[in-house]
C-alpha cells in the first residue's frame, strides 16, 4: 500500500483549478470575522445549498463552528488584495474595509461577483477541517471577471488574463 505523503497529496490538490471566495461571519459580540476559502462549491438548487470547509486550526473556528449565518463572498480578477488580507491570520483584517451588515450581521462587501447569504443548515466532521453546508437565502450577481486559484498562485482568466492576451 502507498504512503500518502501530506506535502505531494497537498501538490496534486492543487491542480484542481479553483476560484476564491471570502466567507463572513460575526460573533455574539458583533465582532466580524473573514476567511479566504477555495473549498466553496454549490451543491443543491432544490433546496439551495453550497459548501465550503474550514480547517480546525483556523482562528476564525470559534466563531463559524457557533454562527447561525455566515456569507460567501465570489471574489473578482479586481480583488485579489481582499483574499490576501483573509489569507492570514489576524484581528484587523477588516480595518479600513467597508461592510454592509447581511443575514444574522454576517458583514458583506460590495463589488464582488456575488455574494450569497446562508443560514448554517449543518457542520460536519471531515478529518482536519470541518465542513459547513449552507442554505442560501438570498444572493446578489453581477458581471466581472473571476478571481482564480492554481497551483498555490492567484491566476486570471477573461479580458485580465492570458487567454485574452495580444500577441507581444
Ligand atoms: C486561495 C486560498 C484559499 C484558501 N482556502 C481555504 C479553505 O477553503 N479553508 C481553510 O480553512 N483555509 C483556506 N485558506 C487559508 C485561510 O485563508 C487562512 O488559513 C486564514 O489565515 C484563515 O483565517 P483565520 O485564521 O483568521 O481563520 C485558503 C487560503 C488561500 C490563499
Amino acid at each position: 500500500m502507498s504512503v500518502i505523503e501530506p506535502a505531494e497529496l497537498r501538490k496534486a490538490l492543487g491542480r484542481f483549478a479553483t476560484g476564491v471566495t471570502v466567507i463572513t461571519t460575526v460573533d455574539a459580540e458583533g465582532r466580524k470575522y473573514g476567511v479566504t476559502a477555495n473549498s466553496y462549491n454549490s451543491v443543491s438548487l432544490d433546496p439551495p445549498l453550497i459548501l465550503w470547509s474550514l480547517a480546525r486550526t483556523a482562528g476564525s473556528m470559534r466563531a463559524f463552528a457557533a454562527c447561525e449565518t455566515f456569507a460567501v463572498h465570489i471574489l473578482g480578477a479586481h480583488q485579489e488584495d481582499l483574499a490576501k488580507r483573509f489569507a492570514v491570520r489576524g484581528d484587523d483584517k477588516f480595518a479600513g474595509i467597508v461592510t454592509r451588515e447581511g443575514l444574522g450581521g454576517a458583514p458583506l462587501f460590495d463589488d464582488c461577483l456575488a455574494h450569497l447569504e446562508c443560514r448554517v443548515e449543518n457542520r460536519f466532521e471531515g478529518g482536519d477541517h470541518v465542513i459547513f453546508l449552507g442554505r442560501v437565502i438570498s444572493f446578489e450577481a453581477c458581471d466581472h471577471d473571476p478571481l482564480l486559484f492554481h497551483l498555490g498562485r492567484f491566476a486570471r482568466v477573461g479580458a485580465d488574463g492570458p487567454a485574452r492576451q495580444e500577441p507581444a
